[in-house]
């Protein structure tokens, strides 16, 4: 049997992995996985039934039967839009903060392993390569400096609509990348055989390039 190929693409908060893995994805005709999404819908199910952020067992219920649909690029919870809701900053914390549950993440696996269907997946993360999709096609860890990621992050929020300062911004991705990549549960980390891409001084062109090339490559000598 042919198994399905996946690229995954892990990496830090705003390092551009989203809007990298997206483009790929569409230049190949793959499929899509946000996996964050699915951690910010979790936070934002949360949020809305009440649910405590340490409260793992709920938490847990909660990410089992996540009423989510992914449609044309808005997320839908419970049948509502909430493609600008999930992405607010309070939400990516408190994504962050439930991340760090065994319990959360255990859910969350057979969601995300089921977006891998033909004729392939890009799926991006910070467990992708390492925990998800083990045996990837190509594996990708996509990075650049708290300064790049900041700034970037603040065009996208000022472009939005939502308050953010570049000082609070800071502080906050670098308090997210602590806790991200020091929890025991999946930490990020580059998947062993990743191709660690920097992109503080690329463009979103050559970094999506970057990727087709590597994949392209994969599959020559698969
Ligand atoms: O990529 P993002 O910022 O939308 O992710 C939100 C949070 O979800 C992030 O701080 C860590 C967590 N996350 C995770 O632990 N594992 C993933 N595969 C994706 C996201």
């Amino acid at each position: 049997m042919l198994t399905v190929p996946v690229i995954t693409i892990d990496g830090p908060t705003a390092s551009g992995k989203g809007t990298v893995a997206h483009r790929v994805a569409k230049h190949l005709g793959f499929h899509y996985l946000d996996s964050g999404a699915l951690y910010r819908l979790t936070a934002l199910s949360a949020s809305r039934h009440g649910v405590a952020l340490d409260d793992e067992e709920a938490l847990a219920n909660l990410a089992r039967v996540l009423p989510c649909q992914f449609v044309k690029g808005h997320v839908l919870l419970d049948g509502e839009d909430v493609t600008d809701a999930v992405r607010a900053e309070a939400i990516g914390v408190a994504a962050s903060k439930i991340a760090v549950l065994p319990k959360v993440r255990q859910a969350l696996f057979d969601l995300q392993v089921a977006f891998r269907y033909a004729p392939g997946l890009v799926a991006d993360g910070r467990d992708m390569g390492t925990v998800i999709f083990p045996d990837a096609t190509q594996k990708v860890y996509l990075t650049a400096s708290v300064d790049a990621r900041a700034s970037r992050r603040y065009k996208q929020l000022k472009e939005k609509g939502f308050p953010a300062t570049m000082e609070d911004l800071v502080k906050d991705l670098a308090e997210r990348d602590a806790r991200d990549t020091a929890r025991s549960a999946a930490p990020l980390k580059p998947a062993p055989g990743a191709y660690i891409l920097d992109t503080s001084e690329m463009t979103v062109d050559q970094a999506v390039q970057t990727v087709l090339d590597l994949y392209v490559n994969a599959v020559k000598l698969s």
